[in-house]
């Protein structure tokens, strides 16, 4: 068997990462070994013709630096004002040029050119995420034969959303040349489907198969997850290293954790959380919201825009409600290492994971697997998260309704020890037999 050649824009160099992608990955590669192959993070004057090594690691990694113009167009534009809203149903954010696109598919071209001298015949390619759809294309264009998978970690748009891409039907030729389109849920298989038929012209064949001439390729739902043992040990230690001052007596923590994307939903959350606090005089002081929301995408101006409506919104509840003993939202606007993390998972009693829309959602599951079996805390869980399709007994809810927020968050903080059990044990179940090993060796299986 040949090596497992992986590539997504973004991999690890040493920052933390933050990522669902970068984390999920990260286990795969140091289980199987292999190469990871993706953007340096630094720019430069003239773009790179070969792949370099990033020296260390556990595995091998190689980079390429973008220019300036293509950091700008195909970056911060294709990808994150044209792609990422489209693919999380907000086709009203898309910011379409010409530029970005031609900056795209140039930026695909070059990858394909440095990767395929490098790729041996028994290789498989793994290519991750809408930062390189046409890398398929490319590839088969310079003659590589190799099977060559593809898993998108966003949702899938359906064809009215795809009707707003002016090459929609363009995707869907790309996508074709993938010989596996591995996606998050059953919602986007049914979604993909949908649109490579209506929209690319291409034919249902039937048990996931579809044709689009000349080529046929197969869609199927992998959910991505994590290494629930491994995060659960991971929890139990670092819940013995939190500072001191987070967990106080007599008071109930809530946690929330998503990049700072319109996405995740968190001025939603904000509000509801002021609903509860309106209602429910009784829980002043007796419960906090810590919210973590390290930045994003800055430059691009839908992110700057959701900074300044959380910033407002979280300053505005304090405001109400804060006094001199107590303040309702701890707004975190930086990264935090996944191992604090995990210290915090454990010691909140209710997690906050209502996002607008989203792939998976990997914070779900890490609250799931960091929690005590004896006393574990609620999981709230938006029906938009594709972790909804596995984890059905959290408490779902409708990101968009305000007051079923507010009142769902009450059944958390209420809820029996018994119940409590009862779920944890089900969802953590789910967890360890469908974990990130079996998402990749599913995955990979198929592709052959
Ligand atoms: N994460 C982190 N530090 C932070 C915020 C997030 O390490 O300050 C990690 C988090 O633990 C999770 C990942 O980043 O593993 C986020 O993945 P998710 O699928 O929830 O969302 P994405 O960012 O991929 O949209
Ligand atoms: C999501 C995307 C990944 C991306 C990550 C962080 O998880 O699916 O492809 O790497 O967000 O976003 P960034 O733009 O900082 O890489």
């Amino acid at each position: 068997m040949g090596r497992l050649i992986c590539l997504s824009n973004r991999i690890p160099t040493g920052a933390n990462p933050s990522g669902g992608l970068v984390v999920a990955l990260g286990d795969v590669l140091e289980e199987t070994g292999g190469l990871w192959i993706g953007t340096s993070g630094e720019t430069t004057d003239l773009p790179d013709a070969t792949l370099r090594e990033i020296e260390g690691g556990p595995f091998k990694r190689l980079c390429f630096d973008l220019t300036e113009e293509e950091q700008e167009n195909y970056y911060a534009g294709y990808s994150n004002s044209v792609l990422w809203p489209l693919f999380h149903g907000r086709t009203d954010l898309m910011e379409i040029h010409q530029e970005y696109l031609n900056t795209y598919k140039r930026v695909n071209r070059r990858l394909a050119k440095m990767l395929a001298p490098i790729i041996q015949p028994d290789d498989r390619i793994w290519v991750h995420d809408f930062h390189f759809l046409p890398l398929a294309y490319e590839l088969r264009v310079l003659g590589v034969q190799s099977p060559i998978g593809f898993f998108l970690h966003t949702p899938f748009p359906g064809p009215i959303s795809m009707q707003a891409l002016p090459n929609g039907r363009e995707i869907c030729q790309w996508l074709s040349n993938f010989d596996l389109i591995g996606l998050q849920a059953e919602r986007d298989v049914r979604a993909c489907l949908a649109s490579m038929v209506e929209i690319g012209g291409g034919s249902d064949l039937g048990g996931n198969f579809m044709h689009l001439s000349p080529r046929q390729c197969r869609i199927e739902a992998f959910p991505i997850s994590i290494d629930a043992g491994e995060f659960k040990e991971l929890a139990e230690r670092q819940i013995e290293e939190l500072p001191d001052g987070i967990v106080k007596p007599n008071r109930s923590l809530m946690i929330g954790v998503d990049r700072l994307d319109y996405s995740k939903g968190v001025p939603q959350r904000f509000r509801a959380f002021g609903e509860f606090l309106a209602r429910h005089e009784d829980w002043h002081r007796h419960v906090s919201l810590i919210q973590i929301s390290p930045p994003t995408r800055e430059g691009v101006q839908a992110y700057d825009d959701i900074r300044e409506e959380t910033e407002y919104l979280s300053g505005q509840i304090n405001g109400t409600f804060a006094d001199i003993q107590w303040a309702p939202i701890r707004f975190i606007n930086r990264s935090v290492p996944r191992e604090v993390l995990a210290g915090l998972y454990r010691a909140s009693q209710v997690a906050l994971v209502t996002p607008l829309m989203d792939g998976m959602n990997l914070v779900a599951k890490e609250y799931i697997a960091a929690q005590n079996p004896d006393d574990p805390g609620v999981l709230i869980l938006s029906q938009f998260a594709g972790a909804a399709e596995q984890m059905g007994q959290a408490l779902i809810v409708n990101p968009h309704d305000t007051e079923q927020m507010a009142t769902t968050m009450l059944t958390a903080l209420l809820m029996s020890r018994q119940e409590r059990r009862e779920r944890y044990h089900a969802l953590m179940d789910g967890l360890t037999t469908q974990d990130v090993h079996w998402w990749s060796k599913s995955f990979l299986a198929m592709l052959g």
